[in-house]
């Protein structure tokens, strides 16, 4: 072989690999991942799931599961809706999960259902929503 012919069983010289973003990126806003998200998706074993929040990743999203005491499954968007801090330190309740830092409680479906430093709980805790 002589210097500058290129090998054919080599990758030596080869074009850069790239994927298809389009069939392979599933975060929101891409089409796969829209089209993913129609459909529902194990993410966890039930007997796993409990009252100690676990982080997880599916579809390029961040998520917090936990069990709350009552029974229920909860897969939360993990930054808290008022100062954004992680639920993952939450502490799990009856009703859902209370935020650690100023003890906000979501339930499984993210309706805020407590704000303890609030008035009366937090008279407008109706209009507050964490992603679930
Ligand atoms: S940051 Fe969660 S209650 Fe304030």
């Amino acid at each position: 072989m002589k210097l500058g012919e290129i090998d054919e069983g080599t990758g030596y010289g080869r074009a850069q690999q790239h994927h298809d973003a389009e069939l392979a990126e599933v975060g929101a806003g891409t089409p796969c991942g829209e089209f993913m998200r129609r459909y529902w998706h194990p993410v966890a074993l039930s007997a796993k799931v409990g009252t100690t929040p676990q982080n997880l990743r599916i579809l390029g999203e961040d998520l917090v599961l936990f069990r709350d005491r009552k029974g229920r499954p909860g897969l939360l968007y993990p930054r808290c809706a008022h100062r954004g801090t992680t639920l993952y330190y939450g502490r799990v309740e009856d009703e859902g999960i209370r935020c650690c830092y100023h003890g906000w409680l979501f339930d499984v479906k993210g309706r805020c259902l407590d704000q303890p430093c609030e008035a009366d709980g937090g008279r407008h805790r109706d209009r507050v929503r964490q992603p679930w």
